[in-house]
């Protein structure tokens, strides 16, 4: 008798997401699921896919997003899919969607997520979660519940440190939370409204990681200066709860910190010694988020990247703005503001040297909704591969494709996922290694990538043929370390 598959994926060459060498085969899958790894010549299939002179990967894994709202609004995905991405992790940098403030959800940064303030709507985790179920997207996702949101809905003033009141309130939201599903806690303690938290006032609200396993995930207090304290802040956090830690978006800002990623790293790599940590990073010299005034003697260019009243200011460097406006540059910032930007204030070497340090995963921080995002949006794992692994060639393909699946899913605790091997979900992406390239920049920013084939998500194609097929197989993801 044939075997049967609902889905072979035909004449490929796959490397597997475990940082081993790369092999010929075919991959069969039936339901969601790769059911066998090897030469399937004889076997039929509903639906073949031919990957001659393809890689297949593991679906990529964006370790660092702020996709909470786009997974609702936009569920085809097309910035991630369009690169290969079959999860993200949502909830970032203290920012979620849950537990929706009943006001201030404007507060800069959680505006990033949704200027109006309709998305946020979920008087908790649990209710955003059964919309995600009840409206799946075309890719998976897991969720982090963010620390500012849990302030902005909760304090009457952000400038001061929680109460234990407060505390009790914010700690039931991440108890609640984590219960129906969301993997871990993230803050934010670099943006104003959190500024203020102690590393008391964090320790305190997520206590209940403790009990789920969960993950502390942080976009550092400090990231210039004192960077390297902001690590000891952390693991300092992460070791009081007993629980993994993840630093996002790792790098070192400002002139006077350039090169600093060679200390920052050792810090790293010791302490990874004593306790389980994650970080993650994107390839570009330039970071984005809302327009702050402090950023702006750290930057040797800004461009906006919107504007709530001045929109037509979207792509326009601020040195222009100011011209234009006949200001000075922060008188600009004041007029403009609510804004978001993009700030040229790293250096690439630092950026290389922590893409390529042995634990680091990739994280897009992709802004969805800005109206001229930074490139990182459309392009960070094509160019990962592309530029990164083959022109530069700072690592081997099997590396790079390693940092965006296997290792991630490992830290993540996400089972299944991010390896191709039998047993495991059936999220696929082929992509041509001599080809794959990021096509989105600092002009053009939200092209789509090159060399990105056929995508699959739980067993069903979402992209094909350079276009999204219409397909919502996405899930939400637990953690199950
Ligand atoms: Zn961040
Ligand atoms: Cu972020």
């Amino acid at each position: 008798m044939t075997e049967h598959y609902d889905l072979i994926v035909r004449n490929a060459t796959i490397i597997d997401g475990t940082r081993a060498p790369r092999f010929h085969g075919e991959i069969g899958v039936r339901g969601d699921r790769i059911v066998k790894i090897g030469a399937l010549d004889k076997a039929t299939a509903d639906i073949e896919v031919d990957a001659s002179g393809m890689i297949a990967a593991p679906g990529f894994i964006d370790a660092h997003t702020h996709d909470d709202r786009m997974l609702l609004s936009n569920p085809d995905m097309a910035p991630k899919v369009s690169q290969g991405v079959t999860t993200v992790v949502t909830g970032n940098c203290g920012i979620s969607l849950a537990h929706s403030p009943a006001n201030g959800a404007s507060t800069p940064p959680l505006d990033l997520l949704d200027g109006s303030g309709d998305w946020f709507r979920f008087p908790s985790f649990r209710a955003y979660r059964e919309e995600l179920a009840a409206r799946p997207a075309a890719i998976n996702a897991t969720c982090l519940v963010g620390h500012t949101t849990f302030r902005v809905a909760t304090m009457d003033r952000l400038d001061r440190a929680a109460t234990s009141a407060e505390m009790a309130k914010m700690r039931a939201m991440a108890q609640e939370s984590l219960a129906s599903g969301a993997i871990g806690v993230s803050t934010g303690t670099a943006y104003p409204p959190a500024a203020c938290a102690p590393t008391e006032e964090i320790i305190e609200i997520c206590r209940p990681l403790t009990e789920f396993n969960g993950l502390y995930v942080t976009h550092m207090r400090n990231e210039d200066d004192q960077v390297t304290e902001s690590i000891e802040e952390t693991c300092l956090i992460g070791r009081t709860l007993a629980v993994p830690i993840v630093i996002s978006h790792h790098k070192t800002v400002g002139t006077k910190n350039h090169g600093r990623s060679v200390e920052t790293l050792k810090q790293i790599a010791g302490l990874m010694k004593k306790q389980p940590m994650g970080l993650d990073c994107y390839p570009y010299i330039a970071s984005s988020t809302v327009l702050r005034y402090d950023r702006l003697e750290q930057s040797s260019r800004i461009i906006i990247t919107w504007s709530k009243p001045h929109p037509e200011f979207s792509g326009v460097d601020l040195d222009e703005v100011a011209k234009r406006l006949k200001m000075t540059q922060a008188e600009a910032v004041e007029k403009i503001k609510p804004a978001g930007a993009i700030y040229f204030m790293l250096d690439e070497k630092d950026v290389q040297r922590i893409l390529a340090f042995e634990e680091t995963m990739i994280g897009s921080d992709g802004l969805p909704h800005d109206t001229k995002p930074h490139p990182r949006l459309w392009g960070t794992f094509p160019r990962v591969l592309g530029h990164y692994s083959r022109e530069l060639k700072l690592f081997p393909l099997e590396t790079a494709v390693y940092k965006m699946t296997g290792l991630t899913a490992g830290k993540f605790g996400l089972k299944d996922r991010g390896v191709l091997k039998a047993g495991a979900y059936a999220d696929i992406t082929l992509f041509n290694a001599d080809t794959v390239m990021d096509a989105a920049d600092f002009v053009h920013s939200t092209l789509p990538a090159r060399g990105i084939g056929t995508v699959v998500v739980n067993g069903a194609i979402v992209w094909r043929d350079g276009k999204t097929t219409g397909a919502r197989p996405g899930r939400v993801l637990l953690r199950e370390a």
